[in-house]
């Protein structure tokens, strides 16, 4: 019996939907516990990739328990989408269970997300539209409506039409915008809430039973460390927490129950959207992890900024997640360049700093100071064993370790399940 919390350590997109994929063979549960479909999580089945947004990666493996915890926001016409999706592809999603507790995506979050990023212009924050952060608002500011308010017609009529009242004044005094008829959402709402009935649970009782039962329970993170509310590169962050603590608050669990942290990282550093990035690179290098990396969101398509490893980073999100394990992903994209940097501090104004800084505006104007290492120019995609990996590949993993103090406990040479090296068990 365990349950581990699967985070990633830098901007998001580090892979934890393969992990995710590959760890689930052996978890016979499996919770998303914050964020929404402003995730992207791919996992490449033999000849079929598949992109998920908000329904755990697991439920590619028949059988798991796949749970969408109460931390999660969810956007029904998104969660009907992706259902259909399984389908038309054979996937079984009967497992699939949501917390009534969730938080729902309006379709006035969609659009204030969308007009308050217009009217932010130079300072925006390049989210992904997807309503995520209004959602998040309405819920810390108690005016939210969970999964749990659209099964009772009565009650949900007067939430919905406080909400409206409001919402459709801000929308139209800000905005300019003529706002929402209540009918038709009350309408369309109240149907979702019908279609979502048979999938309903109280996660945290969920989670517990199946804990007490001896099952292995897998929490997917989504997002990434850096783009946490509170630990992240505020404020150009995401609005949940990504962070290993956002699982024992998203799903209802005791934090004593949490047996390990693995940390999913990339090779290398990626971001989407604004914000600071100190190893970013803006060259033919950066150029190259983007095309050999595929680097393109796998939410909104675009193209994600690249650089190098950056181990200040790193040793943060140790530190933040309590990281007890590391996966490391994308290693096969390192393989062409003859040489490879590791980003081991950060200059500031002369001085070198000992930590990651907490404000954005130095984080800003901070140098990156690398040591450089050999490249092993061989392909390592075809590799399934940690010993067979050229030498260089090996002394770029070790010294990863040696820098941030955690055991690296997988390596990730392609997308595939089978491109996947196990060094250490996690369960
Ligand atoms: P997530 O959001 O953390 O789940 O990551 P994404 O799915 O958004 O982005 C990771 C991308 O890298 C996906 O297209 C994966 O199929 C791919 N990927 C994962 N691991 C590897 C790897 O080891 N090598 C390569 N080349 N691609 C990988
Ligand atoms: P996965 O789970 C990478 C980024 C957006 C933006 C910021 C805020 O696939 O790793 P939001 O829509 O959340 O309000 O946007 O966060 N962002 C992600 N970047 N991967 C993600 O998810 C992300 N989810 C949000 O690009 O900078
Ligand atoms: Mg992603």
């Amino acid at each position: 019996m365990s349950a581990v919390v699967l985070v990633g350590a830098q901007w998001g997109d580090e892979g934890k939907g393969k992990v995710t994929d590959f760890l689930a063979k052996k978890a016979d549960v499996i919770c998303r516990y914050q964020g929404g479909n402003n995730a992207g999580h791919t996992v490449v089945v033999g000849d079929k990739t598949y992109k998920l947004h908000l329904i755990p990666s697991g439920i590619l493996y028949p059988g798991k328990s796949c749970i969408i915890g109460n931390g999660v926001v969810l956007d029904p016409l998104v969660l009907f989408k992706e259902l259909e999706y399984l389908q038309q592809n054979n996937i079984e999603s009967d497992a699939l269970k949501i917390s009534a507790n969730a938080h729902l995506i309006m379709p006035y979050h969609r659009l204030l997300d969308e007009l308050q990023e217009e009217k932010r212009g130079e300072f925006k924050i390049g989210t992904t539209k997807r309503g995520i952060g209004p959602c998040y608002m309405d819920k810390v500011s108690r005016l939210g409506i969970r999964v749990i308010d659209i099964m009772d017609a009565e009650e949900f009529k007067e939430i919905l039409e406080r909400n409206l009242e409001e919402k459709n004044f801000f929308l139209n005094r800000i905005y300019g915008h003529k706002g929402f008829d209540f009918n038709e959402m009350y309408e369309t709402y109240l149907d979702y809430g019908q279609k979502m009935q048979p999938y309903l649970v109280d996660c945290s009782l969920f989670i517990n039973k199946a804990y007490n039962d001896g099952k292995d329970i897998l929490f997917e993170g989504a997002q990434g460390t850096l783009l946490d509310v509170d630990h992240g590169t505020y404020p150009f962050v995401t609005s949940s927490n990504p962070t290993s603590g956002g699982a024992a608050i998203g799903a209802g669990i005791g934090p004593t129950k949490i047996k390990g942290v693995l940390g999913v990282v990339k090779a290398y550093t990626t971001r989407v959207g604004e914000g600071p990035f100190p190893t970013e690179l803006k060259d033919s290098i950066g150029e190259q992890l983007l095309k050999a990396g595929q680097e393109f969101g796998t939410t909104t398509g675009r193209a994600r900024r690249c650089g190098w490893f950056d181990a200040i980073i790193l040793r943060y999100s140790v530190r933040i997640n309590g990281i007890s394990s590391l996966a490391v992903t994308k290693l096969d994209v390192l393989d062409g360049l003859d040489t490879i940097k590791i980003c081991v501090g950060y200059k500031y104004k002369g001085e070198m700093l000992k930590e990651f800084p907490q404000s954005i505006k130095k984080l800003s104007s901070c140098e990156p100071v690398y040591e450089t290492l050999p490249g092993w120019k061989q392909v390592t995609s075809q590799i399934n064993e940690y010993k067979k990996l050229p030498p260089n590949a090996k002394r770029y993993i070790e010294r990863i370790e040696e820098l941030v103090k955690v055991k690296v406990n997988i390596v990730s040479t392609g997308p595939g399940r089978e491109q996947t090296m196990v060094l250490d068990k996690i369960f």
